[in-house]
């Protein structure tokens, strides 16, 4: 919540699966487009929220098997847990609130005389969520005669139907959009409401962030039927709610385009990189650098002199990399190592992106950025703390060199085949 010195430009609330993830795309090229996006344009001076359904343990496992970012605060089990920063500290304040009418016990002995509802996973389960599927068929007379049960019971309950077979029963106070208000409210009170909110969704347990009050919002192009009927009823007419015809992350980015409330050009869909810089982001550098040595190795850049003269002329002449085993090599011995790797990759898979990307100016000239660099390939997928030492060189096209490179295995990755790995 404190990484920003003031209030956030803007404040991303998306839900996971089939928003931010798409399940459909193996490449995850539309969660690496935004990843690029965000790192280069946004981390420095925004914040990213992830909404999702799971529960802890799910939310954790999806981000060991897809590449997510590491967001800012992460809303899970539906609304119903909210936690902050990487390390993942949770808001007691918020559940010790949603205790208010709520007695799980109540809930299951009154879920038990529905035969049609068959409990999800116990990981599912968790203390203000309760949850089953059921068949589309079923899913409306229940969720009313269920809902009245627990009203006599003196219970203050929400029942979601998502996905056109999950149903959750929740606090009454809980729910995504909920805890995005509780957010909110937070951000307010410490005067750092950020400028702008983009909710993201595609399901049943997303609409009521569509809801909360003053926030953009985008309806995946491939959202379920539940919440494109919502969106019909509700918000058609209104105009900080589209309905996009991007799917998953794709739409996220159309929608930042749409309301015009940031850049809409993710790094990776640059192919010339443009060696013309307006003003120096050394976010975006470092997102670029890393974009053109994967794309060197799979070769989607041209294998040409300009190409590596590039990647020289960004190289301090006595610039040294400092390799997670220990090892130190001079930068420009590096690009020689990567000048005939040219292709080793292709048809392969292989894809490098960067994670939290903080950066600090500690000179007049220089600046030293932090960040998580991530590299997926057939032998696996590895992450190291990065640091780099940049400092500015006018003459060149960029007008800054890298001076030191600093990498730390952070996976504990400490074998494996050093020769291949060059950045
Ligand atoms: C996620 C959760 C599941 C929930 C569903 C809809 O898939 O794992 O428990 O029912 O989201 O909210
Ligand atoms: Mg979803």
């Amino acid at each position: 919540m404190d990484r920003l010195d003031g209030h956030a430009h803007l404040m991303i609330v998306s839900d996971l699966d089939y928003t931010m993830v798409d399940h459909d795309d193996q490449e995850n090229l539309s969660l690496l487009r935004f990843n690029a996006l965000w790192e280069s344009d946004y981390r420095h001076n925004s914040l990213v929220v992830f909404s999702t359904g799971r529960s802890p343990m799910m939310y954790k496992q999806l981000r060991k098997e897809k590449p997510l970012l590491t967001p800012d605060i992460t809303i899970m089990s539906v609304g119903t847990e909210i936690t902050y920063g990487e390390s993942m500290v949770p808001d007691d304040g918020w559940e010790q609130y949603l205790n208010h009418k709520w007695d799980r016990d109540v809930v299951l002995e009154e879920t038990a005389k529905f035969p049609q509802l068959s409990f999800q996973s116990s990981t599912e389960q968790r203390p203000h969520k309760v949850s089953f599927f059921i068949q589309k068929g079923y899913a409306e007379e229940v969720m009313k005669s269920l809902s009245e049960l627990l009203v006599n019971r003196g219970l203050d309950v929400k029942i979601i139907y998502s996905g056109g077979i999950c149903l959750d029963i929740l606090p009454l106070g809980a729910g995504k959009g909920e805890a995005l208000a509780y957010l909110h409210k937070k951000f307010k009170a410490d005067g750092k409401l950020p400028t702008n909110t983009l909710v993201c969704g595609d399901s049943g347990n997303d609409t009521e962030l569509f809801s909360v009050p003053d926030v953009y919002g985008v309806v995946v192009s491939n959202a379920h039927e539940e919440l494109l009927k919502w969106y019909a009823q509700n918000s058609k007419d209104n105009p900080k709610i589209i309905h996009a015809t991007e799917r998953c992350a794709a739409g996220i980015i159309q929608a930042i385009g749409h309301f015009g409330i940031g850049p809409n050009i993710s790094p990776r869909d640059v192919v010339n990189s443009g060696f013309k810089i307006k003003s120096f982001n050394p976010g975006h550098e470092i997102v670029m650098f890393y974009l053109l040595y994967e794309r060197w190795r799979r070769a989607e850049v041209e294998n040409s002199d300009l190409t590596i003269h590039n990647m020289i002329s960004i190289t301090h002449p006595s610039g040294i990399l400092v390799h997670p085993s220990g090892v130190e090599h001079s930068i420009l011995e590096c690009i020689d190592t990567l000048v005939p790797c040219y292709g080793d990759k292709r048809g392969k898979q292989f894809r490098v992106w960067v994670d939290r990307v903080s950066s600090s100016q500690i000179s007049s000239d220089s600046w030293l950025v932090k960040f998580d660099k991530w590299e997926l390939s057939d032998e696996g997928r590895h992450c190291c703390l990065t640091t780099v030492l940049l400092n500015s060189k006018p003459e060149t096209p960029k007008g800054f060199a890298l001076v030191n490179v600093h990498q730390t295995w952070l996976d504990g990755y400490a074998a494996g085949d050093h020769t291949t790995w060059i950045f």
